[in-house]
C-alpha cells in the first residue's frame, strides 16, 4: 500500500473522491463551513484509483482531522492513513490530534478508541446546526441510528 501526500496536481481526483464520500467538498465543523477541497491530506492509491483519504488542518499547536475515508475497509487502509496523519502532526510539533465524529458512527468510535483516542466532549444536537448549513446531511446514519438530534463526539 502506498501512501501519498496530496499535491496540487492530485486535486481534481482527490476532490472527486471527497465529493463521492461526503456529498460535496464542504464539511461543516462546529458551525464552520470548511473547504475539504483545499485541505492538506494523505491518500492511498491502489489499482490506479484513490481508495482512501485523510484530510486535516493544523493550527494552535494541534491537528484536527477533518475526514478519514477508506473504500477498502478492514485491510489496513484507514489505520495507515491515521498513522500518516499522526506522524505529520508530530513532525509539525502538534501537542494534540483531535477530530469529531457522529453518534451513529460506532465503527469510527471503535476505530479511534483502539488507536489511542479518547472521547473528550459531547456536542448535543451538533448535526442539527450542521444540517441547516448543509441540508444533504442524512437524518439517519449507520445502523439506522438517528443523527443530529442526539450528539457528536469529539475524540482527542
Ligand atoms: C473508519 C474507517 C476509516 C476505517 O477504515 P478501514 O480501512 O476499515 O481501517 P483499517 O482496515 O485500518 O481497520 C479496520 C479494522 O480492520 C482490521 N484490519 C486491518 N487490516 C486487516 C487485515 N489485513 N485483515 C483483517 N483485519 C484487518 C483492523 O484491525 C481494524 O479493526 P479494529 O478497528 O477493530 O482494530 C472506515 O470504516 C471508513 O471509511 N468509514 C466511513 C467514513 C468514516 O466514518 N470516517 C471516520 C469519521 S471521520
Amino acid at each position: 500500500m502506498t501512501i501519498r501526500r496530496v499535491r496540487e496536481t492530485d486535486r481534481a481526483r482527490i476532490n472527486e473522491f471527497i465529493a463521492g464520500q461526503w456529498f460535496s467538498l464542504t464539511m461543516v465543523v462546529r458551525g464552520e463551513a470548511v473547504d475539504l477541497g483545499a485541505a492538506e491530506g494523505f491518500y492511498v492509491e491502489e489499482d490506479g484509483g484513490v481508495t482512501g483519504l485523510v484530510t486535516y488542518r493544523v493550527g494552535g499547536g494541534a491537528m484536527e482531522i477533518l475526514s478519514l475515508d477508506s473504500l477498502r475497509e478492514g485491510q489496513g487502509t484507514g489505520g495507515a492513513l491515521l498513522e500518516a496523519a499522526v506522524a505529520e502532526a508530530e513532525t509539525r510539533g502538534c501537542a494534540r490530534v483531535f477530530l469529531i465524529t457522529t453518534n451513529d458512527n460506532l465503527n469510527a468510535l471503535r476505530f479511534y478508541q483502539k488507536r489511542g483516542f479518547d472521547m473528550a466532549a459531547l456536542y448535543r444536537n451538533a448535526l442539527d446546526v450542521s444540517r441547516r448549513m448543509k441540508p444533504s446531511i442524512p437524518l439517519t446514519g449507520c445502523f439506522g441510528i438517528p443523527r443530529g438530534t442526539r450528539s457528536s463526539w469529539s475524540a482527542c
